[in-house]
């Protein structure tokens, strides 16, 4: 299926976006991302890669024993980012690059956490097997998202309008099913916010081998 999203297009329309971003949309977001940040259990002493950070709304969030990597496409958020990191006194750098090629050792990340970000690549399934290589055993993928509904009229209307917003730098058709399709990664945990909130935090871990059990 021909991609709707295109990482050289994205980076121009965060660029752009990174003016307004922690006054909109960043608003918003906040209180999810405080719960996506306490599913990954972090511990004094772990380095946290957080994947599209964006502007770094998250980084103050995280705890101060705790290293974070901030990658991102768009010099433009970065620029939040790097000044957010500075401000906060976390132990947080940021780099600029591309997930679906991350320039990063294999396991060398305790946890990863991805907010607002899987529905903005072109390729999710290929965002979330590079996540899981850069995971060490044991750690968590937290996948903060909206993710359209399976079947039923929400959908459908999830679907229509899609054209729409992928203009603005998001697919709203993207379903968690589609996101793991072939990633070796399994659910560990959903975590219900608000009834009707329509982003849902996923805690994703290594898959295991089939036959085990622990
Ligand atoms: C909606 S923002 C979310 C930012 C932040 N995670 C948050 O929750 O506030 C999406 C971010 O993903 C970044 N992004 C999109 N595609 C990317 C890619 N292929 N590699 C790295 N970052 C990407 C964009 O530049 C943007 O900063």
């Amino acid at each position: 299926m021909k991609p709707t999203m295109d990482e050289r297009t994205t980076g121009r329309i965060y660029d752009r976006f990174s003016v307004v971003y922690d006054r909109t949309f960043g608003r918003l977001v906040q209180r999810r991302q405080r719960i996506a940040i306490e599913q990954l259990g972090l511990k004094s002493g772990d380095r946290v890669l957080d994947l599209g950070v964006g502007t770094g709304l998250t980084i103050p969030m995280y705890p101060e024993d705790v290293t974070v990597v901030g990658l991102d496409l768009s010099w433009g958020m970065l620029e939040e980012a790097r000044r957010r990191a500075l401000e906060s006194g976390r132990k947080a750098w940021v780099v600029q690059a591309d997930a679906l090629q991350p320039p990063l050792a294999p396991r060398s990340f305790d946890h990863v956490l991805i907010t607002h970000v899987i529905s903005v690549v072109s390729d999710p399934p290929r965002l979330l097997r590079h996540a899981a290589e850069l995971l060490k055993p044991g750690g968590r993928i937290v996948l903060l998202n909206h993710f359209r509904a399976e079947d039923g009229p929400m959908a459908s209307f999830e679907k229509a309008i899609n054209p729409l917003t992928t203009r603005i730098g998001w697919r709203s058709d993207l379903s968690l099913a589609e996101s793991l399709d072939g990633v070796p990664l399994e659910i560990e945990k959903r975590v219900q916010l608000r009834r009707w909130d329509l982003w849902k935090i996923v805690v994703l871990r290594h898959a295991r081998p089939p036959g085990r059990s622990t």
